[in-house]
């Protein structure tokens, strides 16, 4: 029998600004391992399974939705705040736009991005196994300031939640303080919620007053202490460096132990969801960003910089190479110092040489780039040899077998499509030239360069003006 998962939604709180931030952009945004902060929030409710997923959005609304949008379409929804008026009045926005879901709710933030799924799925178990209608994430600092602090009675059962501004000292002595994160009862919630009001220091709605709404109604509130590290939020620059520097070190741990090697870890940058197969050597000054992968035995020497790369299997990227939204086939030897902007796909073996860009091209299998090369817009079939020095312009289709551009040629549009072909050194091929001559098959074609002749001068004419000149020189 297939066993039945507990309904899950997931609330990911994302509408605060991050005034300490000091940016136009919302908080939610900021990059932590090449990723927006609220993206972590969204793979982890993905991970433990939760749907539906509402992000509520407030500050910067539609710069948030559209980088949502543009990363998991339709998967997640949108509850707009239009004026923020505290957690509980977001979670209250949030739990509207989910009016006949049944189940368990994970509250998230939308800037705590290192929370590992494994914890979630803990904190949803105490709620989904019916111990508690309410638990809460909670962790212990030694410098708590500014936090909701957790009040436990003397049988250390959870009582309440005090906000700092609104703690006695007696409270701000306490450690252990409220993460944000909770997975609550949606029936229990919708009630809590409803019963909320301002009446405190900061005149906002708290979400952290449901813990004293489930007391009252003689409910158990449960709550998981975990590290530190895990639900750090990033309320400035300061706390988002923190937050890149674990997100590194988290990423490198994962790769080393599944099999990648790296020449030295802490001088190469990985982003969060780049895929690195078994056996890759990846050396010093790289960085893999987007959603770069690479196969198995990839090479990837230093300083190189792949963007959405897909390499596959054995390819060798040289040094200082940049490839941006690329296909590289197996065993396939690229740079150094090449440039393959997006939409170029090497097949087998079609190694590229040093100094050459290469953009919205298709350099089909055996193909072979080399040195100085400029090419765009172009396909080529197989075993096409651009050799030094040939830039290849707009929509060229270098077609079939046994096409070979030799060194320093210049291919524009039109180059003919019929095989086998050379274009050979120093050609100068342009589009008006090849439209105006038929170049048959397993013809050499080249435009002559321009003749100038040196032809001695006869003496006496060379006397005659040698005369000329001195006379004018004297007169
Ligand atoms: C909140 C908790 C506090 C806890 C701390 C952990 C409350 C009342 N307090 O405090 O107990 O220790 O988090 O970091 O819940 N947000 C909205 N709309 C709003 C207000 C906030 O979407 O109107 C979002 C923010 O974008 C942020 C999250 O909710 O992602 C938390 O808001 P924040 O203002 O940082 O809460 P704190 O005061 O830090
Ligand atoms: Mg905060």
């Amino acid at each position: 029998m297939v066993e039945k998962k507990p309904p899950l939604a997931a609330v990911i709180l994302a509408a605060g600004q991050g005034s300490r931030m000091k940016s136009q952009q919302a908080k939610v945004l900021f990059e932590v391992g090449g990723e927006p902060m609220v993206a972590w929030s969204i793979r982890l409710a993905l991970a433990v399974g939760a749907d539906p997923i509402v992000a509520v959005v407030g500050h910067e609304a539609e710069q948030v939705t559209y980088k949502i949008s543009s990363r998991f379409g339709s998967v997640v929804q949108f509850a707009h705040q239009a004026k923020r008026l505290g957690t509980g009045h977001a979670a209250q926005i949030g739990m509207a736009s989910l009016p006949h879901f049944s189940g368990t709710v994970l509250i998230l933030y939308g800037d705590v991005p290192l929370l590992e799924a494994e914890s979630l799925q803990k904190l949803a178990a105490l709620v989904t196994s019916n111990e508690s209608p309410v638990a809460v994430m909670s962790t212990h600092l030694t410098e708590p300031t500014g936090y909701g602090r957790i009040v436990r009675d003397s049988s250390l059962s959870v009582t309440r939640i005090v906000e700092h501004k609104d703690a006695s000292p007696e409270e701000r002595a306490i450690t252990e303080v409220n993460a944000g994160i909770y997975a609550i009862d949606s029936t229990f919630l919708r009630e809590a919620l409803s019963l909320l009001s301002n009446t405190n220091t900061q005149r906002e709605y708290y979400l952290t007053d449901i813990v004293a709404s489930a007391i009252n109604k003689q409910y158990k509130v449960a709550a998981l202490a975990v590290d530190s590290e895990e639900v750090q939020g990033a309320n400035d620059r300061s706390q988002l460096a923190q937050l890149e520097a674990i997100a590194r070190k988290r990423i490198m741990a994962r790769h080393l132990s599944a099999g990648v090697t790296f020449i030295s870890p802490e001088h190469s940058y990985v982003g969060a969801e780049v895929h690195i197969g078994k056996d890759c050597v990846i050396h010093p000054g790289v960085h893999l960003r987007g959603k770069t992968t690479l196969g198995a035995g990839v090479t990837v020497d230093v300083g190189s910089i792949l963007i959405d790369a897909d390499v596959a299997s054995n390819a060798i990227i040289c040094p200082y190479s940049v490839l941006e939204k690329v296909r590289v086939n197996a065993a396939t030897s690229i740079g150094p110092f090449v440039c393959l902007r997006p939409r170029t796909a090497l097949e087998e073996t079609s190694p590229t040489g040093n100094f050459g860009p290469i953009k919205k091209a298709t350099i089909a299998q055996a193909g072979n780039v080399s040195h100085l090369s400029y090419i765009t817009k172009t396909h080529t079939d197989h075993d096409i040899r651009a050799e030094a020095k040939t830039p290849s312009n707009n929509h060229n289709h270098l077609s079939k077998n046994s096409v070979t551009i030799e060194n320093h040629n210049y291919v524009s549009p039109g180059l003919p499509q019929e095989v086998p072909t050379t274009v050979n050194n120093y050609s100068n091929l342009m589009e008006e030239r090849i439209s105006s001559e038929k170049i048959l098959p397993e013809s050499l074609a080249f435009a002559t360069p321009r003749q100038t002749k040196n032809v001695a001068v006869p003496t006496p004419i060379r006397e005659h003006l040698r005369a000329c000149k001195a006379k004018n020189t004297n007169g």
